[in-house]
């Protein structure tokens, strides 16, 4: 018996088949090949096509099965996991209106803001536990402002896991963890936010139905079914925002537990049962895949949107042509800890939520021309990413979140040892890397939703570690001098912003 797990990334869409007895991924396969290209129409804008991800996941499943020895009608469940905040809007055709507006586009800042003092911060922050900041929420009051017309055509706005399921399915439905990443559900009333209905003139019928994280979510249609060579129904079982299922893949469900990414955006996220929230939403907090009302689970979310894609900005502008990511790690790995004084500020994706939604872009600081080259901005990079990370850990910590253990897949940014020894050296925290990734996690989801694990353990027994770093002591103040340096340039920026 088999089963499918779908990750709709920014830079590639992936999809893995796993055989659920023995928990084995027997094939996987990505589109597009190169990394897809984000659209900035303006600057601190970022769309795509959800129409693009759905080409690209039928051609990555399509693949998959292709690699396979298996018939595709012996899938038994599909999972889906996505990247989170986006907002996907279609007419009552199903039919998608405009690209959404992704994750990273910072345009909504304003809208969130205003609603922050007009609902007021004390009820946004116990309510949402966030400020409405850069969210789906605020997103489809941009459109809504800007986009009159085109609102007036909205039936249902989604995001974008939920529109990868319609697709599938036919159904447009949502999940409170999916309601709780784009600002519209109120944990207090445990129903969808009417704070954040009224304060942006939103109807009620624009959210989608709401489906268990876990549980049946719509079967695959026949026309669907016969594209991509499975079962007509086959049923959807599982969804996630790519963080929190991130956290599923590594078995982190319980308080105190701690999971990490290093794609595109970096995230550290750590599950919590406190209904807890940083005041200026510099980190965020959201209903973790596990999250009831009686049991709350809760992910709180440190995301810094400049992480792969800085690193990849160095491979294709910075490094030596055709260079792979090994290939520029060792580069990164030439140079001693602290890049000879150079600091960069990997700030260029967007408002980072972790300095107020400030766009600040990327800079660099301490560049000599007599001292640096190449392969102190590729160590520079990853040591900014780190410093970045290890910036936002320290509000975790205040937050009364600990973190000693940090779990992670093994790819992204944790294929380089300068990265994770950088992160281990400068947080004291011990890495565990795994063999997994988000497809793999939507797969288990997917085995779990439909009651074919009977519990997240027998889905995670087969979770193989494969590497542990631990902080080496000898290198502590090194690193902490290095941080120390970037901390400060980072604040004579913020606070001359
Ligand atoms: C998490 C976040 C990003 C996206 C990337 O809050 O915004 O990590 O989920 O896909």
């Amino acid at each position: 018996m088999y089963l499918l797990g779908c990750d709709i990334g920014s830079s590639s869409v992936k999809a893995s088949i796993i055989d659920r007895q023995t928990g084995v991924t027997i094939s996987s396969d990505y589109y597009p090949k190169e990394e897809a290209p984000i659209k900035a129409v303006k600057p601190g804008w970022a769309e795509q096509n959800p129409e693009d991800w759905w080409d690209y996941l039928k051609l990555a499943i399509k693949g998959a099965i292709g690699k396979a020895t298996i018939q595709g009608e012996d899938i038994k469940a599909i999972g889906i996991s996505y990247q989170m905040h986006g907002l996907v809007l279609v007419d009552k055709n199903k039919e998608v209106l405009r690209p959404s507006i992704i994750w990273c586009d910072s345009r909504a800042v304003p809208y969130g803001d205003r609603a922050f003092l007009s609902i007021g911060g004390e009820k946004c922050l116990s309510h949402l536990l966030n400020s409405p900041g850069n969210f789906t929420a605020a997103k489809l009051a941009w459109v809504k402002e800007n986009e009159p017309q085109l609102f007036e055509s909205v039936y249902k706005f989604m995001l974008p896991g939920d529109y990868i399921a319609m697709r599938m399915t036919g159904d447009i439905v949502t999940t409170i963890s999916g309601l709780s990443e784009g600002m519209f559900w109120d944990f207090k009333a445990n129903r969808v936010s009417e704070d954040i209905l009224a304060c942006f003139g939103f109807a009620e019928d624009i959210v989608p139905a709401i489906r268990p994280t876990f549980g049946e979510q719509g079967e695959l249609l026949a026309s669907v079914a016969a594209e991509l060579g499975m079962r007509k129904g086959t049923p959807v079982t599982y969804r996630a925002g790519d963080q929190p299922n991130n956290a599923l893949s590594l078995n982190v469900l319980n308080p105190g537990e701690i999971a990490a990414t290093a794609g595109t955006s970096g995230v550290v996220y750590g599950v919590n049962d406190k209904v807890t929230y940083d005041r200026y939403s510099r980190v965020n907090t959201f209903a973790h895949v596990n999250y009831t009302e009686k049991q709350p689970r809760l992910g709180v979310l440190l995301c810094i949107n400049g992480v792969g894609i800085l690193n990849s900005w160095i491979k294709h502008n910075v490094a030596p042509e055709g260079i792979s990511y090994n290939e520029l790690n060792d580069m990164a790995a030439n140079i001693p800890i602290g890049s000879e004084g150079l600091s960069i500020l990997p700030f260029g994706n967007g408002a980072e939520r972790m300095l107020k939604n400030k766009e600040t872009e990327c800079s660099l600081y301490g560049l000599n021309f007599n001292i640096h080259n190449q392969k102190h901005l590729a160590r520079a990079a990853q040591e900014g990413i780190v410093f970045s990370f290890k910036y936002g850990m320290d509000i975790m910590n205040e937050m009364g979140i600990p973190i000693d253990i940090i779990r992670a897949g093994n790819a992204n940014m944790f294929l380089s040892p300068v990265f994770r020894e950088a992160l281990a050296g400068v947080t004291g925290a011990v890495i565990e890397l795994y063999d997994t990734n988000g497809a793999v996690g939507a797969a288990k989801g997917a085995g779990i939703g439909a009651g074919i694990y009977q519990s997240p353990q027998e889905a995670f027994q087969s979770l193989k570690k494969i590497d542990v770093i631990e902080p080496d002591r000898c290198k502590a103040d090194t690193y902490c001098d290095a941080y120390r340096l970037w901390k400060e340039r980072l604040e004579l920026l913020i606070n001359d912003n």
